[in-house]
């Protein structure tokens, strides 16, 4: 691991499959005084977690916290992650929409009441400061099956493949320890996708469906899901870690999948993004969307751990990258603190 980021925490982005998550994307009322409450929250939404985790430590409660673009620059400044952008539609033959969103929380546990909780506490905190945007409760369906019935999270990354997948080192010293996501709420048409063969539905996501076995690369056609979604570079393949999750309302007769991917980089996501859609090469894009509508669309940086801590309700901490240079000056040029809780005004607040 290089020096940067070894001085730095991330955010429990590189975990294992949970049984239940929320999902909760909210956008930031106008006016300094929602920006000071998110900034509060920041630094402590790690004793809001152990409160709650600390209920029950077999329920592995964890909460990553993620910033939109736009409310990067209202409550941060410069610098910026440097690949922070907001979520970019596509329209090809299927329509990859992009949807409001500043703050992302996702909360994963055993038990949905502990995600519940937690969730209840972080909008006490923000009430007022924040409009609801959307929220969902996703639930493990039997073998960690989506509910169009294939196992979904088979060929994710684990350990230290899942953090060389999404944590950023030197490639942006500044915000080393951080991550990117993407999430998108897809709805179903079950009804539809149940009445294609199941030989078809497996041709379709490239692998089969009760035994979750890839299919060989001879009986995969080019459209097969889990061909569109390998990509590489330099003849490397770049990772992406997912942690999709069923949700529904039979009521509503709405069945969904929520995809959220973490990478070190949103390009990735963005480029298996567009062989879906457009297709590799265009026109030969993901059949799977011929059933499954995305609705949302919204793109987030995840600070470390460790940024979060250090910012205070004016002010957003001093970047990784000069920490590190901070602590390899020779002992009389330091200024005794940590260096990690050292302090920048936020941009909208000099
Ligand atoms: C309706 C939404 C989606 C559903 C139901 C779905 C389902 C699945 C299933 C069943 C698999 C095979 C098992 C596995 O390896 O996990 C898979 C693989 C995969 N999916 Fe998706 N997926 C969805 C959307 C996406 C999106 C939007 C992306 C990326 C932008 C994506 C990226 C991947 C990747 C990278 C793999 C692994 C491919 C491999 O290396 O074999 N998926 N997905």
């Amino acid at each position: 691991m290089d020096a940067v980021l070894s001085s730095v925490v991330p955010q429990p982005v590189a975990t294992r499959l949970t049984k239940a998550a929320i999902f909760l994307v909210v956008t930031l009322e106008p006016g300094r005084e929602a920006e000071s409450a998110v900034r509060k929250l920041c630094a402590d939404l790690s004793g809001l977690l152990r409160a709650v985790g600390f209920r029950d430590l077999e329920g592995g409660l964890s909460c990553v916290l993620g910033i939109g673009s736009d409310a990067w620059d209202r409550l941060f400044g410069a610098p910026r992650p440097k690949d922070l952008h907001p979520f970019r539609e596509i329209r090809g033959r299927h329509h990859a929409v992009a949807t409001p969103g500043d703050l992302l929380f996702h909360i994963r546990a055993t038990r949905m009441d502990l995600c519940f909780e937690l969730a209840t506490q972080v909008m006490n905190r923000l009430k007022g400061f924040v409009a609801p945007e959307d929220e969902v409760h996703g639930f493990s369906y039997f073998d960690d099956r989506d509910l169009i019935g294939f196992v979904d999270g088979t060929e994710n990354p684990v350990d230290a493949a899942a953090v060389v997948a999404t944590i950023i080192g030197a490639e942006d010293p500044d915000f080393a320890g951080g991550s990117y996501v993407i999430v998108q709420k897809y709805l179903h048409d079950l009804a539809a996708w149940n009445r294609v063969p199941v030989a078809d539905q497996e041709r379709i996501i490239g692998r089969e469906k009760l035994s979750d076995i890839e299919l060989d690369d001879d009986a995969k056609p080019s459209y097969a899901h889990n061909v569109l979604t390998s990509i590489e570079e330099n003849g490397e393949p770049l990772e992406i870690l997912r942690d999709n999750m069923p949700f529904g309302d039979v009521g509503k007769g709405e069945f969904g999948t929520y995809f959220i991917g973490y990478a070190r980089s949103p390009r990735r996501v963005e480029m298996m993004l567009e062989n879906m859609f457009i297709g590799r090469p265009p026109g030969n894009y993901d059949r799977l969307l011929d059933f499954s509508r995305a609705v949302t669309g919204t793109l987030f940086f995840i600070p470390s751990a460790s940024f979060l801590d250090a910012v205070t309700p004016d002010a957003a901490p001093v970047p990784a990258a000069e920490v590190q240079l901070e602590a390899d000056q020779p002992p009389s040029r330091r200024d005794g603190s940590l260096g990690i809780g050292s302090l920048r005004k936020g941009a909208s607040h000099e």
